[in-house]
């Protein structure tokens, strides 16, 4: 097995226990931020710098290495297009006036990030099988995203409504799951794993759900604690199921 498989399969057992974790304690940003937590930066600046090292941490190795063909490029591609909104369009849009999160919060992410990058980098420096399975990977990372950027555009017109406060989301998705937006981000990892069908495309598969599921759950609970006629047959994050 190569170093680059066992720092993966590692990678993947760390993530699980974060899982585990965050079901425990919830990330404190966002909705779920309270003291305790140490300094605090300003939201924007945390999200601008914790996004940005991912697309340089893919590229320093794909940089040293050198590229390996067209189907490896255009998952660098859809992987530097993700980050092009994540960490420019997307802190630009948000309305996080007076926002803060911990700085823990943000060293954490930048550390998952640089790994997580690196990773992806080192494997994309391999030729990727471009059968048809890579375009099923595809297509399912574009349906993922899909869902993602509708979801998050929904919640940005909620946010400018609800005078930097909360509202129920209603429409797409969010008629039946609390958090689409995680959702979509899931699926498109997922496609993303099945079109490099590498080690760590999985593990950042298997990463975004250890985040993401918990997290899901934290809001869903919050909004049934917050809203008294919250749609009782909404699920958290799969329709019908979770
Ligand atoms: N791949 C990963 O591991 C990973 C990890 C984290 C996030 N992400 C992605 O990053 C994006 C943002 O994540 P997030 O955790 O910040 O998502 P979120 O909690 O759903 O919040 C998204 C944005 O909408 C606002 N918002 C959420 N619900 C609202 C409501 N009911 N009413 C009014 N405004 C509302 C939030 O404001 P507040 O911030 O003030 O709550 C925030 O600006 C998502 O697309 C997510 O998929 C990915």
């Amino acid at each position: 097995m190569s170093a680059l498989s066992i720092v993966s399969l590692v990678w993947m057992g760390i993530a699980v226990g974060t899982a585990v974790l965050l079901l425990r304690v919830v990330a404190p940003y966002g909705r779920h931020a309270r003291p305790g937590w140490g300094p605090t930066i300003p939201h924007r600046v945390g999200w601008i710098v914790m996004e940005t090292v991912s697309p340089i941490a893919l590229l320093v190795p794909l940089a040293i290495a050198g590229g390996s063909g067209f189907h490896a490029a255009l998952l660098v591609g859809l992987w530097l297009l993700h980050y092009a909104n994540r960490a420019v369009i997307y802190p630009m849009r948000a309305r996080w006036a007076g926002r803060r999160m911990p700085l823990v919060v943000a060293v954490s992410a930048v550390v998952f990030n640089v790994v997580n990058g690196t990773l992806n980098g080192w494997a994309l420096a391999d030729p990727v099988d471009g059968s048809v399975r890579f375009w099923i990977g595809v297509g399912v990372f574009g349906l993922g995203a899909a869902v993602n950027l509708h979801s998050d555009r929904i919640l940005f017109r909620l946010r400018a409504r609800a005078d930097d406060g909360y509202e129920v989301p209603r429409g797409g998705l969010f008629e039946w799951i609390s958090c689409p937006n995680y959702l979509g981000e899931i699926v498109q990892w997922i496609g993303f794993a099945i079109a490099a069908w590498n080690l760590p495309a999985l593990s950042f598969a298997v990463w975004t759900i250890a985040n993401l599921a918990p997290r899901a759950v934290a809001h869903h609970r919050w909004y049934h604690e917050t809203f008294d006629r919250y749609p009782a047959h909404r699920r958290a994050l799969v329709p019908g199921i979770l």
